[in-house]
């Protein structure tokens, strides 16, 4: 009786499922050929921004049941379609030259400066990229930018020990001030100290409503960006007038000679800018999740901290990491790609148009912006298997890196030029911090996971020498 009953509700579910997806099909030819793609726009000037930032991730899937993956709506002040197809997501992000140009909101240009990576595009960009490229190439890796990481770390996570410390504050240090010392050697805590202030208020700002009173986090971070501006231009005259040539990022961005286009000193600033922001908040909430993930996981940790331990064993306590090391670590790698992944430290990225166009279909008019959401390919089982579960394990398998749906670092001619520096800086912190330390939560901090990965109230840890 029981098997008859499970025959006839498994064939009525499998019914639904086909009515289901008959009727999403359905939609989505309805609307196409007709203009613009289906979907809702809310109220005027808030549209449906309110339900974006509350239900998150569910407003999205929502959308999705009901007009297909490829849906309009208002959000964040704009007209906006949500891309949630991977082959269009990858399609969008390819074609930047069709006029699908970056579509960040205008707090975060005004705050970064015009000359930064994000408000470019064209033989501009391309010209910026190139040279920062060059800023980080594997060569700058190896000889100039590691040597300092590795500096930076040990004398970051000194007298952890016996200490409660909140992971998440001390990942942003990190992130920033590991930065700071790889673009011009910056060490001096004061500067670095008065720098972190400024440029904390200056991120801030760049996700905020472009409202210039007093009081808001706009006006707030445009001053932080004069603040921070003039620390810079110092910087850059100081090193002018020491007439030393230092082979740093700095000593590369000011080199004038006859094979280089030469930057002005506002362009020098602003790809300064360019190079500290990119990295500060992906590398930073990365390491704090890998240790989230890590003390969650006992097993993982204990196979990490192998790899790392037998590296240390080769070594005396002070040579530091090299590239050869960075290169074994294989696991290492395959646990930054899987707290990415399981945590979505990226949920997509933003163009917009630039004059009216056609894609899948459907009309996109001029200026409109499109969000290019990648977070639920992250929780694919067709691409991951048992998706939901921490299994770095997943990521030895070396073509996974390479497969077509890989935008944990984004794709197309924005495809992060940052992505092995940061690999670098993480892979540095946990080997530190896994062959010093042992550490357990010490319970009842939150964690959001949208619309950006963060604990509101801090992410506090009690660590103790391995
Ligand atoms: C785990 C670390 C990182 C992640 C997950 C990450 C992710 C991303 C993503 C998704 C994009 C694409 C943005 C878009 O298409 O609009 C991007 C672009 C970029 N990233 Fe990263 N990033 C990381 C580390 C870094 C670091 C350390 C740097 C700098 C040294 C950096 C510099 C950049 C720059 C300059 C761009 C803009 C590229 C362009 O517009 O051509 N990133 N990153």
């Amino acid at each position: 009786m029981a098997v008859v009953c499970m025959v006839v509700l498994g064939g009525l579910v499998l019914m639904m499922l086909c009515i289901c997806s008959a009727l999403l099909r359905w939609n989505e030819v309805k609307y196409r050929k007709k203009g613009l793609p289906p979907g809702t726009m809310g109220w005027p000037v808030f549209g449906e921004t309110t339900e974006f930032l509350k239900q998150g991730p569910n407003f999205m899937k929502t959308q999705r049941a009901r007009h297909g993956s490829f849906f309009k709506t208002h959000i964040l002040g704009c007209p906006t379609v949500v891309s949630m197809d991977p082959d269009l997501n990858r399609y969008i992000l390819m074609n930047e030259s069709k006029g699908l140009v970056p579509g960040y909101p205008k707090s975060m240009l005004d705050i970064l400066g015009k000359c930064n990576i994000a408000a470019v595009h064209g033989s501009t960009h391309k010209h910026m990229r190139g040279a920062l490229l060059a800023l980080i190439s594997p060569t700058m890796i190896r000889d100039q930018l590691l040597p300092k990481i590795d500096d930076f770390m040990r004398t970051h996570l000194t007298s952890w020990d016996n200490k409660i410390i909140n992971i998440q504050d001390k990942t942003k240090e990190m992130a920033l001030l590991s930065s700071l010392k790889q673009i011009a050697g910056i060490e001096s805590m004061p500067i670095s100290q008065e720098f972190m202030t400024e440029f904390f208020k200056l991120v801030l700002g760049t996700l905020s409503l472009p409202i210039d009173l007093p009081g808001t986090n706009y006006r707030r971070a445009l001053q932080a960006r004069k603040n921070v501006v003039n620390m810079l231009r110092q910087l850059v005259e100081e090193r002018r007038g020491s007439k030393e040539s230092i082979p740093d990022m700095l000593g590369l961005l000011m080199k004038d000679d006859d094979n280089n286009y030469k930057l002005t000193d506002e362009e020098i600033i602003d790809q300064i800018i360019t190079l500290l922001y990119s990295g500060y908040e992906t590398v930073s909430t990365t390491s704090m999740m890998a240790i989230k993930y890590l003390h969650d996981h006992p097993a993982v940790l204990q196979e990490l901290r192998k790899e790392h331990l037998r590296i240390r064993e080769k070594k005396r306590p002070e040579d530091p990491i090299d590239l050869n090391d960075l290169k074994s670590m294989k696991f290492t790698r395959a646990v930054i790609f899987e707290t990415s992944r399981l945590a979505t430290i990226v949920n997509g990225v933003l163009r917009k148009t630039t004059h009216d166009m056609e894609i899948n279909g459907f009309v996109i008019p001029k200026g409109w912006r499109i969000y290019v959401y990648t977070r639920e390919i992250n929780y694919d089982p067709f691409l991951y298997q048992d998706p939901l579960a921490f299994k770095p394990l997943r990521w030895m398998d070396k073509s996974l890196e390479y497969k077509k749906y890989f935008f944990l670092f984004g794709g197309g001619t924005r495809q992060c030029p940052g992505k092995e520096l940061g690999i670098a800086e993480i892979s540095t912190f946990i080997h530190y911090f896994v062959t010093q330390y042992r550490w357990e939560e010490v319970g009842g901090d939150k964690l959001m996971r949208f619309p950006r990965v963060e604990a509101p109230n801090g992410l506090h840890i009690r660590v103790s020498a391995y």
